[in-house]
């Protein structure tokens, strides 16, 4: 009964997902929502767009953003094909901007956090000399800038960029991840109708409706970390610990090296769980119910590897603090290539809300790869509402 509304209303919600899909490619409206993840290119803007700086009214933007990133580039702005720059970005969850022009570069950062899950209204503007940064209709940032080298001379091209940079990253004063998986909506640029270009390389995803804080695993694809850039060892003892946070069926974590792989079993109480089967093209997608949170506690030992306190794989020939530092392949969410191995484990569907390597908090951002359908700070709040 219930069970078939959802699962109507799941169909509905992938059609839609569909729809957008086909229609992706070439150009879109600035004023639409905007999923900022899921990118194959970490500098490349996922859209851009130009004007005539003699057709300008005002050098002002606003848009509505939301997400629970602690890092990353969000917009991005300049004259002189480049010469002079700006870009905007979070870092620790904080605006933080940078500005070149002439021979200054200016990085400045403040104002809240904005990495809550809650949508936030961002404006900028240049007044003057001045850059405002203003937030939820308070102003945040003020910059002020003069140089002697160049004169206000308002023509030529302005660009505008989201979620990159048109200049080499070699120029910023102060280097950030660019990755952000945000969503923005209802945008105004300079107050421009034209529509904006995108990223060839990009497919348009839908914003979930409602968020939580963790990585989202679709079913499709892994994140995968080389571990010695983890953190290490600290005694024989207590070995090196993994733990996981979420809610999930399927494959949590694999190990690789050079003739040794491990990958985790499934859950025991996640055995009876019930699947809709919903029919639709690209394959006939799945969707898990939601389940009981888990935690999975993984830990490595000299010669063994300990799942929830019960011993699973005992190798006296392998060291695996030696392997560890040197460089094993930590994959979260299935095991990575394009094997017929891989294709038969079954990939992790659900939200991990937490994982940790020895106590410090792993950023999927980070990873050495990402599949571009992982969200990696952002879990829809119920399957249900994730496609809209
Ligand atoms: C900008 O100006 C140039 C030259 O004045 C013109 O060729 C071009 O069409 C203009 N572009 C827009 C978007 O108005
Ligand atoms: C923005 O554009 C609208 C419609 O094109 C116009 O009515 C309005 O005056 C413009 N605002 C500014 C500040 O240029
Ligand atoms: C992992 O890191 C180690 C040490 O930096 C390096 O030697 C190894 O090639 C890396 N492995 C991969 C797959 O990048």
């Amino acid at each position: 009964m219930n069970y078939l509304k959802e699962a109507v209303i799941l169909s509905l919600g992938l059609y839609l997902n569909l729809l957008c899909r086909r229609v992706s490619g070439g150009q879109i409206s600035g004023k639409g929502v905007v999923n900022l993840g899921h990118r194959q290119s970490k500098w490349t803007p996922l859209m851009q767009t130009s004007a005539n700086l003699s057709d300008i009214t005002s050098i002002r933007s606003f848009f509505e953003f939301r997400t629970f990133d602690p890092e990353g580039a969000i917009f991005y702005g300049d004259t002189k094909e480049g010469l002079d720059w700006f870009v905007l970005s979070l870092r620790d969850g904080i605006p933080e901007m940078q500005i070149g022009k002439a021979d200054i570069l200016v990085s400045i950062k403040g104002g809240h956090k904005l990495n809550d899950g809650a949508w936030h209204l961002l404006e900028l503007r240049s007044e003057g000399k001045f850059v405002v940064l203003e937030v939820n209709n308070k102003a945040e940032l003020v910059v002020g800038l003069h140089s002697k080298l160049t004169e206000e001379e308002l023509t030529g091209k302005i660009r505008l960029a989201v979620g990159g940079m048109l200049v080499d990253k070699q120029t910023l004063f102060h280097p950030f991840q660019p990755e952000m998986d945000a969503c923005i909506r209802g945008g105004h640029w300079l107050n421009l109708s034209t529509p904006w270009d995108t990223d060839s390389t990009w497919e348009p995803r839908p914003c979930f409706s409602q968020i939580k804080r963790g990585s989202y695993f679709p079913g499709t694809g892994v994140a995968v970390f080389n571990t010695s850039e983890l953190p290490g060892l600290q005694t024989e003892e207590a070995g090196i610990t993994i733990e996981i946070f979420g809610s999930w069926t399927g494959t949590a974590l694999s190990l690789q090296s050079t003739g040794f792989q491990y990958i985790s079993k499934e859950l025991d109480g996640h055995k009876d769980e019930k699947e809709v089967q919903l029919g639709l093209k690209e394959g006939s997608e799945t969707f898990d119910l939601p389940r009981e949170p888990a935690t999975l506690t993984f830990t490595i030992l000299k010669h063994s590897l300990v799942v929830n306190s019960k011993s699973e794989l005992e190798a006296e020939s392998l060291d695996f603090f030696t392997m560890w530092k040197k460089g094993m392949l930590l994959t979260f969410g299935g095991i990575p290539g394009d094997s017929e191995a891989t294709k038969s484990t079954h990939h992790l569907r659900g939200c991990l809300e937490k994982i940790l390597v020895q106590g410090q908090v792993i950023d999927l951002d980070r990873a050495l790869y990402k599949h571009t359908a992982v969200s990696s700070h952002s879990c829809p709040t119920e399957p249900i509402n994730e496609l809209t």
